[in-house]
């Protein structure tokens, strides 16, 4: 099984270039195959879950070429069913966007219900009401969402909660719906606004994205586009605060700051320098950190993706701070772990009350899902000795080429498989 083997104590010091965002990536590869023209998408990030909703792309018919690592030429005009069968599919959260992006097509989707990280309750009880409002039917049943529809009909839809997946893929149904649909309290994060302005792209007529009210008139159908994803908000979060944990100085080049605004105002506050670029943000933390109180919020509020990461400079701050996260209730998994590593954090419901500590320690710890894994690496990079990071596999779902980009800053990992390699890097790294 792969690991990760990190000898902590450099600084991260250097430049990192951020690739393209996994949570826009994932919709707009879905929308992609709602034309029959072609689609050319650029800045895609090569990671996990993009290449799973590939390939159960291309098992429908989809025609996929890689143009190169980043990029991609999708064809959707040779789909021949409207059924996912994909194995891996099931194990991830975007498993839920071809539903939106084959009913608005075909008026008829069967996709596996979405798997993705154990953080909580993950339901889609919203996308499900959005989909009957615009005159679905929708069955779940063996594992699967099937949804069938004579036609699609613009509606009026309130959320009942803000949620990312629904917003979207509410969007994409009714993007090739008749008539006009309102989505009330809709996400606001880029990614949405991203998705909103590729299917504008494709002819769609998408307005108010990036509001908390979306207008969506439906269009008959859609044309070819070329479109290049926008930055990864959270990868360049989690190197942000890599370098306020490791006491480093990075610049984050290839990021949009607005979209940083949340994180960045957090770095400044618990005691780092942040200086901000037309498209990269340069973090350095020369002094111990502050403690601070945090709550995750949909966007512009702090991202629940970057909680884990924050806590983890926390831990190491000079005094007590108080995270809570109100998107996802079982977030706290990693908390047993950094403890190992000897963090002093007790948990109340959806509640880390943190008391910082002085350091930490290496230990051999378990990556509990795909932020939380990257949070703790970044944990043992700071740490005294060594660490082994296991089920670094969850971290591959979302970070491109993670250990690679933080080698080059420095750092000392490596991706092991076995006990000979572990030994091998513990006698190089002393
Ligand atoms: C997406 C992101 C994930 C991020 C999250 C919040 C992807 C692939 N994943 O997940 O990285 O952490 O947004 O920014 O883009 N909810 C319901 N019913 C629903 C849908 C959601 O109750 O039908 C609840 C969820 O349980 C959660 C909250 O709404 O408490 C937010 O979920 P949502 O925004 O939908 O998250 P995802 O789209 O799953």
């Amino acid at each position: 099984m792969k690991q990760y083997a990190i000898k902590g104590g450099n600084p991260l010091v250097g430049e990192v270039e951020i690739g393209g965002s996994k949570n826009a990536a994932l919709p707009i590869l879905a929308a992609a195959v709602m034309t029959d023209e072609t689609v050319y998408i650029d800045n895609m990030p090569d990671v996990f879950d993009t290449n799973v909703l590939l390939t159960a792309l291309q098992g429908i018919g989809t025609s996929v070429v890689r143009t190169d690592r980043h990029s991609v030429t999708i064809n959707g005009g040779n789909i021949f069913t409207q059924e996912i069968q994909d194995d891996n599919i099931k194990k991830i959260r975007a498993a839920y966007y071809p539903t939106g992006a084959l009913l608005g097509k075909y008026k008829e989707a069967i996709v596996p219900l979405p798997g993705g990280c154990d953080i909580g309750c993950r339901a889609i009880d919203q996308h499900i009401k959005g989909f009957k409002a615009l005159g679905a039917e929708v069955l779940i049943e063996h594992g699967y969402i099937k949804t069938k529809a004579d036609r699609l009909v613009g509606s009026h839809i309130y959320l009942d909660c803000v949620s990312v997946g629904a917003t979207i893929n509410i969007m994409m149904a009714a993007t090739l719906a008749e008539g006009t649909t309102i989505i009330e309290n809709s996400a606001k994060e880029p990614h949405v606004v991203d998705v909103a302005n590729f299917l504008n792209s494709c002819g769609a007529h998408i307005k108010g994205a990036g509001t908390d009210v979306i207008r969506i008139k439906g269009v008959k159908k859609l044309h070819g586009a070329e479109y290049t994803i926008i930055p990864d908000q959270i990868e360049a979060g989690t190197f942000m605060f890599a370098a306020a944990v490791t006491k480093g100085d990075l610049l984050v080049k290839n990021v949009i700051p607005k979209h940083l605004e949340s994180i960045t105002a957090k770095l400044i506050e618990i005691g780092c320098e942040v200086e901000e670029y037309d498209d990269c943000m340069r973090v350095v933390c020369s002094k111990k950190l502050r403690p601070s109180h945090v709550k995750t919020l949909p966007y512009p509020g702090f991202p629940t993706d970057m909680q884990p990461q924050i806590a983890v400079a926390l831990a190491l701050a000079d005094g007590i701070s108080i995270v809570t996260d109100t998107i996802f209730e079982n977030r706290f998994k990693y908390v047993d772990e950094l403890t190992r590593m000897g963090a002093n954090i007790r948990v109340e419901g959806s509640t880390a009350i943190i008391t910082g500590v002085q350091r930490y320690t290496g230990a051999d710890i378990t990556a509990p899902d795909l932020r939380a894994g990257a949070a703790l690496v970044t944990a043992a990079l700071a740490a005294e000795g060594f660490t082994t990071v296991d089920e670094v596999r969850y971290i591959q779902r979302g970070y491109e080429d993670f250990h690679l980009k933080l080698q080059a800053l420095g750092a000392q990992i490596e991706l092991v498989e076995d006990p000979r390699e572990i030994q091998k890097f513990r006698l190089k790294t002393g």
